[in-house]
């Protein structure tokens, strides 16, 4: 059993080292990083921590790209690297040095639409708009997917090119949530880009 003084002792060296153990770690040095988004050139100083999501909205400020979920469960976020679609919260952006990203500004302009974009209008493929510049730039990396013959996990044939249909478009739009549930809508305006029936 300790005496009153050691007992003390031992009780304040472990609150002491507790301190100690809580204080946060120095915030690590900023690091510079260059990648173009939507064809321009961007040079910019970040903190590693910074996905290329915030990067986008919070320092380039391209808020077309939205913010759902945060931990790649949405597709909200959804932007295209080197024609290759990914869920930009995931992704830290110093990891895209010397990269090409496409976000949904990049894609068309109010007068002159990206086809993806026209379908979406055409086939009222929304409802409050959140989730439509990741559909849309998930259809067009899609649409690039199947032409170029990238396998799904709905395919009984791996070894043969896949074909767009219904199932490839549900499996393959699968990451993207729409919380309004435009689905079928959504669904229409792929296919007839697709030049297929929904
Ligand atoms: Fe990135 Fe939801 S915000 S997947
Ligand atoms: Fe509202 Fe999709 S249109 S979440």
């Amino acid at each position: 059993m300790l005496a009153g003084g050691a007992a003390t002792a031992v009780v304040a060296t472990s609150h002491a080292s507790a301190r100690t153990g809580d204080r946060p770690a120095a915030d690590p040095a900023p690091v510079k990083v260059s990648f173009k988004v939507n064809g321009e050139r961007h040079d910019l100083t970040l903190d590693t921590r910074t996905t290329l999501l915030d990067a986008l909205r919070e320092h380039l400020h391209l808020t077309g790209t939205k913010k759902g979920c945060d931990h790649g469960q949405c597709g909200a976020c959804t932007v295209l690297v080197d024609g290759v679609r990914i869920n930009s919260c995931l992704s830290l952006a110093v990891m895209h040095e010397g990269d090409d990203v496409t976000t949904i500004e990049g894609l068309g302009t109010p007068e002159k639409l990206h086809p993806l974009q026209a379908a979406f209008v055409k086939h009222d493929g929304y409802q409050c708009g959140y989730c439509t510049p990741g559909q849309i730039c998930s259809a067009v990396g899609v649409l690039d997917e199947i032409k170029r013959g990238v396998p799904s996990h709905v395919q009984a044939d791996i070894a043969v090119s896949p074909a767009f249909s219904n199932l490839e478009l549900r499996e393959r739009m699968s990451g993207n949530i729409c919380r309004c549930g435009a689905y079928s809508n959504i669904a229409e305006a792929i296919a007839e880009v697709a030049g297929e029936k929904a």
